[in-house]
C-alpha cells in the first residue's frame, strides 16, 4: 500500500514531503548516490592515465578541501529549505538571482545522465556476455572489436540506454523510502561483498605487488594542471556535489541528522570503494603485464583481457560485471530524483508526470551521447563528441562552478549564524571548532582553490 501523504509534495510545498526513514538509511542513500561509475569507470581510468598514486593524492586533497565542504553545504541548505534545488534558493534567498545555481544543477543532471546511462547500458549489455564467456579472451583485438560493435550500432546504443532509464525510472516511481532508500540498503552490501571477493583474487595473483605500488607510490613528474583539474572534477563528480543532488537528498534528511558526520562517513566509504576498485583492477593488470592507462575504454576493452588471463577468470568476470552494473544504480537515482523533484517543486505537474517528462527528456538528451560513436560521430564541438563534451563540461566546469557558487552562497549570503544553527542542529550538537573551521573553509579556502584549479586547468592563466 502506498501511503497517501507521502509522494505528493505539490508546487513549492513541503507538506508531507517524504523523508528517508532512518539515520542509517540517510547514510546509505547518500552513499548510494556517491558510489557509481565514478569509482569503477572514472577513478581507475583517470588514475591510470595520470600516473597513479600522485594523482590519487591530489584527488584526496580535492575531496577533503573542496568536495566535502560543498557536500555539507548542500545538505545543510536542502534540509533547511526542505525543497528541491531551484525552490531552495527561492526560499532561502527570495528574489535574488542565486536560484540560477539550481537551474544550472537541473541542466547538469540531464547532461550527466546523458552519458552516464549510456555507460551503464554498455555494462548491462556485458552481463549476458560475461555469462556466455564470448568476450573473455586475452586477445585485445577481439575485446576491442566486441566493444566497437556494441557502441557503433545506433540501435543497440539507444536500446541499452532505454533499458537503464526504465530500471531507474521504476525505482524512482516507488518513492524516496521504498525506492531510493531500500534499493541502497540492498545493493550496497552486495557491492562491497563482490568487490572484496574480486580484490582477493586480484591481490593473490603472482606479480600483483607492482599494481599496488602503482596505486601507492607517487610519481609527481606525470602530474599537470589539466590532471589537477581532472582530480578536482572527479572529486565533485564522485561525491555527487556541485549541482544540487545533495540539496535534494538533504531535503529528505531527518531533522536530527548529524550532517557533518554523515557527509564525512559517506566520503570515507566512497573512498574505500574507489580504492577497492583500484585494487581489483591494477594488481591484476600488472600481474599480466597489461598497461592500465587505456582511459575510458579500460573497463570494456582492457578488463576482460585481464580476467581472461587469470585462473577461474570466467567466474570472477561475472562477479565483476555484476558489481559494475550494481554500482551506478544509486547514482542514477540521485540524478533523476534531482530533476524530478525540481520539476515537481516548480510546477503543478505532480510527481508522476514530472518523472515521465524527465525520463522523456533524458532519452532525448541521452540519445546525443548514445549516438556519439555512430550516427553523431562527426558532430563535434571543441573537437569533442557530445558524449565527451557532456562529460568534460559537467565534471570540469559546471560542477566546480556550481560548487564555488554554493560556497559563496553559504558563506557570504546565508551567513555565519544560520550556518552555525544548521550545522549544530539548532545547538544540540556542540562543536565550535568544527563550525568555525567549516565556515572558514567555505568562505575563503574552497572558493579560492576551486578558482585557481579551474583557471589553470582550462589554460586560462598561462
Ligand atoms: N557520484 C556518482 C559517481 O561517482 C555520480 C553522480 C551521481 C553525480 N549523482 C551526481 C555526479 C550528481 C555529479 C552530481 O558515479
Amino acid at each position: 500500500m502506498q501511503e497517501v501523504n507521502e509522494t505528493t509534495t505539490g508546487a513549492q510545498g513541503t507538506r508531507g514531503r517524504e523523508k528517508f526513514a532512518t539515520a542509517l538509511g540517510v547514510v546509505l542513500a547518500t552513499l548510494g548516490s556517491a558510489v557509481g561509475l565514478g569509482n569503477i569507470w572514472k577513478f581507475p581510468s583517470v588514475t591510470g592515465t595520470n600516473g597513479g598514486a600522485a594523482f590519487i593524492l591530489v584527488y584526496l586533497a580535492c575531496t577533503l578541501l573542496l568536495g566535502l565542504p560543498v557536500m555539507i553545504s548542500e545538505q545543510l541548505l536542502g534540509r533547511e529549505s526542505r525543497a528541491d534545488t531551484i525552490t531552495t534558493f527561492r526560499k532561502l534567498a527570495g528574489k535574488t538571482p542565486w536560484w540560477i545555481i539550481g537551474l544550472m544543477g537541473f541542466a547538469s543532471a540531464f547532461l550527466i545522465m546523458a552519458f552516464y546511462t549510456e555507460v551503464a547500458g554498455w555494462i548491462f549489455a556485458y552481463i549476458p556476455r560475461a555469462f556466455s564467456g564470448d568476450i573473455l579472451t586475452t586477445d585485445p583485438a577481439v575485446t576491442t572489436r566486441a566493444f566497437n560493435d556494441l557502441v557503433t550500432n545506433p540501435v543497440s546504443s539507444l536500446v541499452v540506454q532505454w533499458i537503464v532509464l526504465a530500471v531507474v525510472g521504476f525505482i524512482i516511481f516507488r518513492g524516496v523510502q521504498k525506492g531510493i532508500e531500500n534499493t541502497a540498503r540492498v545493493l550496497l552490501p552486495i557491492l562491497f561483498l563482490l568487490l572484496i571477493v574480486v580484490d582477493i583474487r586480484s591481490l593473490t595473483l603472482p606479480g600483483a605487488g607492482k599494481g599496488v605500488a602503482f596505486l601507492l607510490r607517487p610519481d609527481f613528474s606525470q602530474l599537470t594542471w589539466a590532471g589537477v583539474l581532472n582530480a578536482m572534477g572527479l572529486s565533485f563528480f564522485k561525491l555527487s556535489v556541485g549541482m544540487g543532488a545533495m540539496i535534494t537528498y538533504g531535503s529528505y534528511f531527518r531533522d536530527d541528522q548529524n550532517i557533518p558526520a554523515t557527509a564525512s562517513r559517506v566520503m570515507l566509504a566512497d573512498l574505500l570503494v574507489s580504492i577497492l576498485a583500484g585494487l581489483a583492477i591494477f594488481p591484476a593488470a600488472f600481474a599480466f603485464g597489461i598497461q592500465p592507462d587505456a582511459g575510458p575504454s579500460l573497463l570494456f576493452i582492457t578488463i576482460p583481457t585481464i580476467f581472461a588471463s587469470m585462473p577461474m577468470g570466467r567466474v570472477f568476470f561475472i562477479l565483476f560485471s555484476l558489481l559494475a552494473a550494481i554500482a551506478p544504480i544509486g547514482a542514477m537515482l540521485s540524478l533523476i530524483e534531482t530533476a524530478v523533484a525540481a520539476l515537481d517543486g516548480g510546477t503543478k505537474l505532480g510527481r508522476n508526470k514530472s518523472l515521465l517528462i524527465t525520463l522523456a527528456g533524458l532519452a532525448a538528451v541521452g540519445s546525443l551521447a548514445a549516438l556519439s560513436n555512430s550516427l553523431l560521430a562527426d558532430a563535434r564541438l571543441f573537437g569533442m563528441t557530445f558524449f565527451d563534451l557532456f562529460d568534460f563540461i559537467t565534471s570540469n566546469i559546471l560542477l566546480p562552478v556550481g560548487g564555488l557558487l554554493l560556497c559563496l552562497f553559504v558563506a557570504w549570503y546565508w551567513g555565519f549564524d544560520r550556518t552555525r544553527d544548521s550545522l549544530t542542529n539548532g545547538g544540540t550538537i556542540r562543536n565550535e571548532t568544527l563550525v568555525r573551521g567549516f565556515f572558514f573553509m567555505v568562505r575563503f579556502v574552497s572558493p579560492v582553490l576551486i578558482l585557481i584549479v579551474l583557471l589553470n586547468g582550462l589554460g586560462l592563466l598561462s
